[in-house]
């Protein structure tokens, strides 16, 4: 798709409802990513989101999209520790999770890790610009490569991911200039998130998409439309009808089969 120019299109999902929405609009990618702690966990930040938890939404990922490439996201603490770990982790999300791929966060500083994984036969997705789980490190969740500096950092961080044997690359939060030259650079697809669209495909967090997650919007996002109003207007009308006497309907029960004669006759043993 690099070569012809087709652009890529991915997004999240964390579970088989959203992940089976994804397959049937025809969007190439799902990335079970370790946002599902904000998104669908109620954490305030990814990092305590585990290896367990992550495997268990693949599987419920895979599940609603079987015919989709699946990118599982590696959590924080299951590649820094060693090389052999970060294996270890990548091999559970295969034969575990089912994914197709794995995606980690970092560049220069995990070159040894993506290589090794990439050694196992896993395909890997580099992850650069703003890595949300080294935001303490970078100051914040704040774009990155905005200065020359900066984005020598970020074309040094793409070069070496790509050197050390990812299939793919994604860009977070840097400017779209920076993010051409990278996408123009490299052999390897490289796809944004926040970062523009001179390169190869587009992911976006799908509840920030569709209006589902309330807590904050960033700025990168484009909303297709606002679920959360309507959900909550539909739960409460669910309310009003009990409430009311309304719901359920003649419509909602299943009447006996047959004379309800002997039903009395069944309810007076008891009485
Ligand atoms: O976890 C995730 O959804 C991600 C995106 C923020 C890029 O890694």
């Amino acid at each position: 798709m690099k070569a012809s120019g087709e652009k890529i299109t991915w997004i999240t999902a964390y579970d088989a409802p959203f992940a089976a929405f994804a397959e049937q609009a025809g969007i190439e990618m799902i990335l079970v990513g370790d946002s599902l702690g904000m998104v669908d966990m109620g954490y305030d930040s990814t990092i305590p989101v585990t290896m367990d938890d992550c495997i268990s939404h693949c599987q419920s990922v895979r599940r609603g999209a079987p015919d989709t490439f699946i990118v599982g996201d590696m959590p924080f603490g299951s590649y820094q520790i060693s090389c052999e770990n970060a294996v270890a982790n990548a091999v559970r999300f295969l034969k575990e999770g089912g994914v197709d791929a794995i995606k980690l966060e970092g560049g220069k500083s995990v070159t040894g890790q993506i290589r090794a994984i990439r050694d196992a036969g896993i395909l890997v997705c580099g992850h650069i610009g703003l890595t949300p789980q080294s935001s303490g490190v970078l100051g914040g969740h704040k774009a990155q490569g905005r200065t020359v500096e900066s984005a020598r950092a970020v074309i040094e961080d793409a070069l070496a991911v790509e050197k050390a044997g990812a299939s793919f690359l994604l860009v977070e939060a840097v400017p779209p200039e920076v993010t051409a030259f990278i996408a123009q650079k490299l052999a390897i697809p490289v796809l944004s998130i926040g970062a523009g669209r001179e390169c190869d495909g587009q992911l976006t967090i799908f509840a920030d998409t569709i209006g589902l997650f309330q807590a904050f919007t960033p700025k990168f996002i484009k909303k297709y439309c606002d679920l959360a109003p309507v959900i909550v207007d539909a739960y409460k009308q669910y309310v009003k009808d009990i409430k009311e006497g309304l719901f359920p309907g003649e419509e909602h029960v299943y009447h006996v089969i047959g004379d309800i004669g002997p039903f009395r006759e069944l309810f007076k043993e008891y009485e």
